[in-house]
């Protein structure tokens, strides 16, 4: 088939830097939306008069019959060169010549990368609807459920497994809500801006956009072919997704360990080694630690290519297409996984218990009581609590024992008064179940707060899955109106 595009102004090619400098390889995902995209265009050039109706028909019958995934010549610039190639080698250039009138490859490559952008997105969102519906039952299975808290990774205060999750789950509410925010501003038609500058031909942008779905426009014609901005916000906020997702990796890898013993992940999401027959490995927890790493490459990629290009389109932007891509493979599966292996953890409740009472994490406590019931600042029970800790370690016994046989002489020491604390309030601020039922600052880890969170989270996950129902209903509405104005002119009177 002879190039269209060569032959006048280039006429020496080269294989090597035509496969170097062509996007086939990674323009599969676009190719759909291209035909919608030159549907779309060519409705506006029959509906302006820009082409008769016979040609227009000719061309919409092409487009209509195209398969679903087709298979893109690789020796073709691009999705769009093959498509137009392709269109003049079947119904020939009295016809095929015109799909190009008014447009460029620059607008309907970033058309094309907005609707399979948006449709992405939906996708991740259904996936992070299902995390969040993991979550929620991690904490209603588990939960008042003690379990240590840690700051530096050193035994801190006693929380709950419901606390520790809700904040996972608030952290991917936040993920949820940037990515519900960016659709709105994916979710624009560049159509119209042609190579950058806009056309004399008379197309209708509007009618355009809403062919394609789109909820506007974006509106310089020069913007709307070289931004990008889109795809680096999505970039950006599937790093902030994988950064939370790795988080959680990393405490389920850590808390199925011996040494913590807190949790058992389901054999599904675990493996053997080849030699130490007695190993259970959190191997996918691991692998998504580590596609966390893997986005994070990608959106640097992407944002590096794009830094610094002068306006309008530059072939360096077609190199970003491929980085999108794979973050979203990496992100969307990662999600998908990680709901499934939650769902499967099993917390040991009699480890996670006998861990809360064993340590000393309720110093914190003793030092309130201090402060509120014997008129000590903070700061000084802070440093009486602190000095009790030191014996007990020294003497090897527990922070209540340690208090009971000290706490007067060590307040007398810090303070120059002596203290008296009764034997059961003693046990009652050093208890950890008891300490959490005393917090009653809202969010919390006292565990009274759990029911009324779930509602609350129950909301949340509600208004996304609606959210969702309503953007794929209008994509699919607007897919529809495209084929049925793309069929009015393939009925039989108008076939040629
Ligand atoms: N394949 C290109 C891309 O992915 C679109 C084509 C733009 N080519 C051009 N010569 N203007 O961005």
């Amino acid at each position: 088939m002879n190039n269209i595009l060569r032959g006048s102004r280039v006429k020496r090619s080269s294989k090597k830097a035509n496969d170097f400098t062509s996007s086939v390889s990674f323009d599969g995902p676009l190719s759909r939306h291209v035909v919608k995209v030159n549907e779309a265009h060519m409705l506006s050039l029959i509906a302006s008069g820009e082409v008769g109706k016979e040609q227009g028909a000719a061309c919409l019958r092409f487009l209509d019959r195209l398969p679903g995934h087709m298979k893109v010549d690789p020796s073709t610039e691009d999705v769009h060169h093959w498509l137009e190639q392709n269109a003049v080698a079947s119904i020939g250039m009295d016809t095929a010549g015109y799909l190009n009138l008014g447009k460029s490859r620059n607008d309907q490559v970033a058309a094309a990368l907005r609707m399979e952008d948006r449709e992405r997105v939906l996708e991740v969102l259904h996936e992070a609807e299902g995390l969040q519906r993991s979550l929620l039952r991690v904490m209603a299975s588990y939960g008042d459920l003690p379990i240590p808290g840690y700051t530096h990774l050193q035994r801190a205060q006693p929380t709950t497994v419901f606390h520790h999750m809700q904040s996972h789950f608030e952290a991917l509410g936040e993920d949820v809500e940037r990515f519900t925010q960016l659709y709105g501003r994916v979710n624009l038609s560049p159509m119209g801006a042609a190579a950058f500058a806009g056309t004399s031909v008379r197309i209708d942008r509007a009618s355009v956009a809403s062919w394609l779905g789109f909820d506007g426009l974006v509106n310089n014609s020069m913007f709307a072919v070289s931004s990008r901005s889109f795809v680096l916000e999505t970039l950006s906020v599937l790093e902030i997704l994988m950064v939370d997702l790795s988080r959680i990796a990393e405490e389920l890898i850590l808390w199925s360990s011996t040494e913590f013993g807190f949790v058992e992940l389901g054999d599904e999401y675990s493996a053997t080694s080849s030699i130490m027959p007695q190993k259970k490995n959190p191997v996918v927890a691991e692998t998504v630690r580590a596609k966390c790493g893997s986005v994070i490459g990608e959106a640097t990629a992407a944002f590096a290519i794009a830094k610094a290009l002068p306006n309008a389109y530059n072939l360096d932007l077609q190199e970003i297409t491929p980085h999108l891509w794979r973050a979203l493979d990496d992100a969307t599966s990662s999600v998908s996984l990680m709901a499934g292996m939650l769902a499967s953890a099993r917390f040991d409740a009699e480890r996670l218990k006998k861990a809360v009472n064993e340590d000393m994490s309720t110093a914190t406590e003793l030092a309130n009581e201090l402060v509120r019931a014997h008129g000590l600042p903070f700061r000084q029970a802070h440093q009486v609590v602190g000095e009790l800790v030191r014996v007990a370690i020294e003497e090897d016994v527990s922070l209540e024992k340690a208090a009971e046989e000290s706490l007067s002489q060590v307040a007398k020491k810090v303070t120059g008064h002596t203290i008296k604390i009764d034997k059961a309030r003693l046990r009652a601020v050093l208890d950890a179940l008891k300490t959490l039922r005393l917090i009653g600052s809202a969010g919390g880890a006292n565990p009274k707060f759990a029911k009324r969170q779930i509602v609350q989270n129950k909301k949340q996950i509600e208004i996304l899955s609606n959210w969702l129902e309503g953007k794929e209903n209008k994509l699919n509405e607007s897919t529809n109106g495209l084929r049925h104005a793309v069929r009015s002119y393939l009925k039989p009177e108008v076939r040629s």
